[in-house]
């Protein structure tokens, strides 16, 4: 897809899927994908990882058809074995290569990769010139706020990546330093972008349609990128656009339905072993907030086969599906993950 294109898609859904590894797989994102999400982006991939043929790393890069536009997100430091994996990326029909220099994760880091780069920005510079050099396809990047609160350089990183060319830069708002700890900072991000030449994408801590709306307003980001949000509220993307859009209907909460979809999703592409772990994880998460989700949660795990895992989770989510599924957004929640 041209850059132009991409965009073009970008405003006409600013609501972006992040990326979570274990998390946003093939299935997942064809999940959200029909349930509203605009532009989607795999997980981290490892750039060296393809380029010594790993058969696992190279699944993480497939998608379906009905996932355009879906970026593929790769993590390295090597220059040469990025523009291989850029090249792989573009082969594959992907819309755009993603380059993660968000990931706070020790091991990731000490090779000089994720978030290392952001304290690199020559060597920064240098690698995105070679990914650009490299594909036709959109390049865009991931970022942190910066290392840590004394260095947060985003302006500068996202000032450097208008000069290689990079489409949109996406900004978690934390610094690497801070993890998952303490709020996704909203006021920096908008700064960011009003000094940018190109579009921010905001990420942090969104965890209603409604927030997801204001963030976009009140930030004056491009677009905004949700993550553990859509976990606990599945149709966060449909209630975001609805509002987007000027239309206060969010539609009926069908867990049923939705179910059925995520395991359709689940069967095309997965082992049933992969797909029972999965609706179990998810219905789990779903059922955050609603009542009696404890002990809801303590049967889903105990059930081994699929139907069973299905039966229970219908039966309990349509005794709690019209009821407003209370705020627990205070509570720790997946407080780590590659970016
Ligand atoms: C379990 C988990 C896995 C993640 N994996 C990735 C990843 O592969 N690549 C990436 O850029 N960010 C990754 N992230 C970070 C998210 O994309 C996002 O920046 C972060 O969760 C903050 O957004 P949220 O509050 O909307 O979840 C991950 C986060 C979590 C919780």
């Amino acid at each position: 897809m041209t850059e132009v294109a991409l965009l073009k898609f970008l405003r006409e859904n600013p609501f972006v899927l992040a990326p979570m590894a274990g998390i946003t797989d093939n299935a997942f994102r064809s999940f959200m994908r029909e349930l509203g999400c605009g532009i989607v982006v795999s997980e981290l991939v490892s750039a060296t990882g393809l380029f010594f043929n790993s058969g696992r790393t190279r699944d993480l890069m497939k998608f379906e058809s009905s996932q355009h536009p879906v970026g593929i997100q790769l993590f390295g430091e090597n220059p040469e074995h990025l523009a291989s994996a850029a090249k792989e990326v573009e082969a594959r029909g992907a819309d755009f290569v993603d380059l993660n220099l968000g990931c706070p994760v020790p091991k990731v880091v000490k090779k000089g990769a994720g978030s290392a780069l952001l304290r690199e920005p020559l060597r920064l510079a240098a690698i995105l010139r070679v990914l650009k050099g490299s594909v036709k396809i959109p390049v865009t990047i991931k970022i942190r706020t910066g290392w840590d609160e004394g260095s947060r350089n985003a302006e500068e990183i996202v000032r450097l990546a208008h000069e290689e060319g990079v489409t949109w830069v996406a900004i978690h708002g934390r610094t690497r330093a801070a993890g998952y700890s303490g709020a996704a900072d909203w006021d920096y991000m908008s700064r960011v972008q009003q000094a940018a030449d190109l579009p921010i994408i905001g990420n942090g801590d969104i965890r209603s349609g409604a927030q997801a709306v204001d963030r976009l307003r009140t930030s004056g980001c491009a677009a905004v990128m949700i993550g553990r949000g859509c976990l606990k509220n599945p149709w966060i993307f449909r209630q975001a656009t609805a509002l987007w859009k000027g239309q206060l209907d969010e539609g009926p909460k069908d867990f049923p339905r939705l179910l059925t979809q995520l395991r359709a999703h689940y069967e095309k592409d997965a082992s049933e072993r992969v797909t029972n772990i999965q609706l179990k994880k998810f219905s789990a998460w779903f059922s955050a907030g609603y009542p009696n989700s404890a002990q809801f949660r303590r049967g889903l795990f105990a059930a081994t086969d699929l139907d069973e895992v299905l039966r229970l989770a219908s039966e309990y989510f349509l005794s709690v599906q019209d009821l407003v599924q209370g705020d627990t957004s205070a509570e720790p929640f997946l407080m780590g993950g590659h970016g």
